[in-house]
């Protein structure tokens, strides 16, 4: 069947109608005429491939990535990167001004490496290749290389199979030094050539079902020269340039009479930074690892005025005793607890620099602090660049 693409969801999908009913369509862009085949259907829209293009859109480009067609990595690589960013930017005020009623002018801070800059990436393994799952499926797509990641780990790529896996999945993770820790979850015991592959790459340690098998459990990242320890299950942000320049972001709108709670202080690197501009900061974590990982880069980067607290931030805001002046939100994708909300409303603080990775949760949570707070600053990061994924850091003041 034929259809005329009207315009993109927010996925990258095109978007066409049958019969009134919507229909979600792979790798096709508005004013595009495809003949399709639908391949799932429920009560309230269809999903089909595109089989031929009958008319191209003049801003469809040729990805550079040879997987990108069948690959669920990526979804935006038939676009110009411009493109990219003109998508991202009206998803976000688009999602925005339906969920939260809220109009801000971003910022866009644009990604310095459009390729290779991803520090890991998590791949699975299944009858000895290696590779990502194709769209919605549980099909391996085998890559050899992916242009998201950083080259140190396209460069172990190539010698993957002498870690002699057949099934199972890994991530690879890496450093501003092409430090590698690859991380295996397999029921097999495989007889990894760990030598072999120490003399090709910066191998630092490999985790077997969570233990140590070689090296080491962590390495050290450095980022506008700070130090931060990374443990190999910690997380950390997967793009270097847009995490210096979500430092900067930091430090411009922190001033050094605050008192700061960092809510969602993962290993610290907010907290630490706040710290060189702030009187006093806080951080509140609930992953025991990442607390003792925060108190050791407090100390290798020399921060005397922080406080790291283990447990749930979101009720552990009533426990600082201190007049907090600004509060950093960072939460997980799904946003803050419908109580932690409450609290953050409850705190006073005059500023709260939210950083969100999920437009849809951050309208939400924004929804709720509109009550006392306007937007005073917003700005769109091209964190996770050529997918549909983006970040977003949110200044409000108190009124
Ligand atoms: C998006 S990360 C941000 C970490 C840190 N700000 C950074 O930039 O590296 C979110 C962090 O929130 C933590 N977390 C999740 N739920 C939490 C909760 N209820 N209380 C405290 N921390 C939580 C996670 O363990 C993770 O470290």
């Amino acid at each position: 069947m034929e259809l005329n693409i009207i315009r993109l969801d927010h996925h990258g999908r095109g978007i066409a109608f049958i019969d009134g009913k919507i229909v979600f369509v792979d790798n096709a862009l508005p004013g595009e005429k495809v003949k399709v085949e639908v391949f799932r259907e429920t009560s309230k829209y269809k999903e089909a491939r595109v089989v031929e293009y009958i008319t191209l859109s003049e801003k469809r480009t040729k990805s550079k990535c040879p997987f990108y067609e069948e690959c669920g990595g990526c979804q935006l690589r038939h676009i110009s990167y411009d493109d990219t960013i003109e998508f991202k930017k009206n998803k976000v005020l688009e999602i925005l001004k339906k969920y939260a009623d809220l109009e801000p002018k971003p910022e866009i801070i644009k990604n310095k490496n459009r390729e290779y800059y991803r520090n890991k990436i998590e791949l699975q393994i299944k009858d000895g290749s290696i590779g990502f799952y194709k769209k919605r499926s549980h099909e391996l797509v085998e890559i050899d290389r992916c242009l998201n990641a950083e080259e140190a780990i396209n460069s172990f790529l190539l010698n993957a199979n002498l870690l002699h896996i057949n099934n199972g999945n890994m991530t690879i993770k890496t450093n501003y030094n092409g430090e590698l820790i690859v991380v295996i979850n397999s029921d097999e015991e495989p007889e990894i050539e760990i030598e072999a592959l120490r003399e090709k790459h910066k191998l630092v340690g490999i985790i077997l079902n969570g233990k140590v098998l070689f090296g080491s459990n962590h390495f050290i990242e450095i980022i506008d020269d700070m130090f931060f320890k990374e443990s190999f299950d910690s997380f950390f942000q997967i793009n270097r340039y847009i995490n210096s320049e979500l430092f900067r972001l930091i430090k411009e709108n922190i001033n050094s009479d605050e008192t700061v709670l960092d809510l969602c202080s993962g290993v610290g690197t907010l907290s630490i930074i706040a710290s060189q501009k702030a009187k006093k900061v806080y951080g509140i974590e609930i992953v025991e690892n990442a607390v003792r990982d925060s108190l050791i880069n407090a100390r290798m980067n020399k921060r005397e005025n922080i406080s790291f607290m283990l447990g749930d931030a979101f009720t552990g805001i009533k426990k600082i005793k201190d007049k907090i002046d600004t509060i950093i939100l960072d939460p997980p994708r799904n946003g803050l607890s419908k109580d932690g909300i409450i609290n953050v409303l409850d705190s006073e603080a005059s500023k709260i620099i939210y950083i969100s990775c999920d437009p849809v949760t951050l309208s939400r949570d924004l929804n709720v602090l509109k009550r006392k707070y306007d937007i005073e600053k917003f700005y769109i990061l091209d964190m996770f660049s050529y997918t549909y994924h983006v970040e977003c850091v949110c200044i409000l003041k108190r009124r």
